[in-house]
């Protein structure tokens, strides 16, 4: 349950929520400041899968600085968003809901990835069609599906177009998760044509930011990269090892560049093709671990393990839809972002939030 004060400003977090398996924001019919979007987010009950997560942590303060009128995040011991029983229930539980924004997913870098294909391929899947399916039975009036990059051909041409989406087979250790996700979007176009229902797509590219994961073993590279120079550092070891040989490139998009870029498309995008979210700024690895090198203040030797996977050889967006279909350009400068991350990181981490 959500408590509502309509006398509050500033969204607050309802209480005793946690505990239940669930948590929301409510800012009441209160609209905040004279942003154009204040008439549009004042009206909308969001359920956000997810929301509690890395990237949903910043969906929520978007959301909450549009003073969006109630957020729900269904937490997993609450709503086992695999199982069709919990699914039934959240619509059953929040009838008012006026939009989904699903970031329920289960994620993580190469490692995980490749020990766990079968689960990443059922668990994503199934999340995604359940939450589709029962939202449009329970009359939400949108569904904002994220999907991601990973859902692109291993050698699509660079920079990955929207209409290069199903020229080829995704890169071997990621396609599982990258397929699972993509059938999301094709669920969203059929129902679309079928039903005649307003679900969207967007292909986030890799993120970075405060609240990642940084646990070795299921982390993406930037926050694994950033842990082992900072434990380097300050161990005084003189060496730190990476997987493959830096030769891939990346494109890193900012947490929170994301969470606005998919705010701007839930309220201005209604169309089916999908649209990808990046900041267009490619890097190879090596120039990255360059980089959080003198960031972190590490000056040992890097060795490149070669006996690791590579990943996709390249991997950079046009991002040119997004901008023209709802105005979203990456804002955070990549090496600021970098800092900002780092910072967090070392502020942050202790035994318990770090395994
Ligand atoms: N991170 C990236 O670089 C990146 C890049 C492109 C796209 N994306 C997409 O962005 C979305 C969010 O990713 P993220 O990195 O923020 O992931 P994350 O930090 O791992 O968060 C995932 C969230 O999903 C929820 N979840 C997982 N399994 C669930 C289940 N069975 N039932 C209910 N909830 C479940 C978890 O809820 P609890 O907290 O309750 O356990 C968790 O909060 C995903 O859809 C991902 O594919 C991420």
């Amino acid at each position: 349950m959500c408590m509502r004060s309509a006398e509050t400003h500033t969204a607050s977090l309802c209480t005793g929520i946690m505990q239940a398996g669930e948590f929301c924001y409510d800012t009441g019919s209160a609209a905040k400041g004279t942003s154009m979007s204040a008439a549009f987010w004042s009206e909308q009950v969001v359920i956000v899968t997810g929301g509690a997560g890395f990237l949903g942590r910043h969906v929520l303060d978007e959301l909450r600085a549009q003073s969006a009128r109630r957020i729900i995040v269904p937490r997993r011991a609450e709503y086992d968003l695999r199982e069709q029983e919990a699914v039934e229930r959240l619509f059953a539980d929040h009838p008012d809901a006026t939009m989904v924004i699903h970031l329920a997913a289960n994620v993580g870098g190469i490692g995980i990835n490749r020990e766990h294909p079968g689960l990443f391929f059922y668990e994503n899947l199934m999340m995604g069609a359940l939450m589709l399916e029962y939202a449009r039975r329970a009359g939400v009036d949108k569904f904002v599906g994220i999907g991601t990059v990973c859902s692109y051909p291993k050698f699509a041409p660079v920079p990955f177009k929207e209409e290069d989406l199903w020229d080829g087979y995704p890169e071997e250790t990621n396609a599982p998760y990258g397929l699972a996700k993509k059938m999301l979007l094709v669920q969203s176009q059929a129902y679309r044509q079928e039903y005649g229902y307003n679900a969207i797509h967007l292909l986030p590219v890799n993120l970075y930011g405060p609240h990642d994961k940084f646990d070795l073993q299921s982390s993406h590279v930037i926050p694994a990269v950033i842990r082992k120079m900072v434990d380097a550092q300050e161990s005084g070891a003189p060496q730190v090892t990476l997987f493959g040989d830096g030769s891939p490139t990346r494109e890193f998009l900012f947490v929170r560049d994301a969470a606005k870029g998919i705010v701007l498309a839930a309220e201005h995008y209604n169309s089916a093709e999908p649209v990808n979210l990046g900041s267009a700024f490619e890097i190879s690895i090596r120039d990255l671990v360059q980089i959080i090198a003198e960031e972190v203040g590490f000056t040992g030797d890097l060795h490149w393990d070669t006996s690791k996977p590579n990943g996709q050889p390249r991997r950079k967006l046009d991002v040119s839809r997004a901008q023209r279909e709802f105005g979203f350009v990456s804002q955070t400068d990549f090496r600021a972002g970098l800092r900002e991350t780092i910072r967090w990181y070392r502020a942050e981490r202790s035994p318990a939030s770090i395994s």
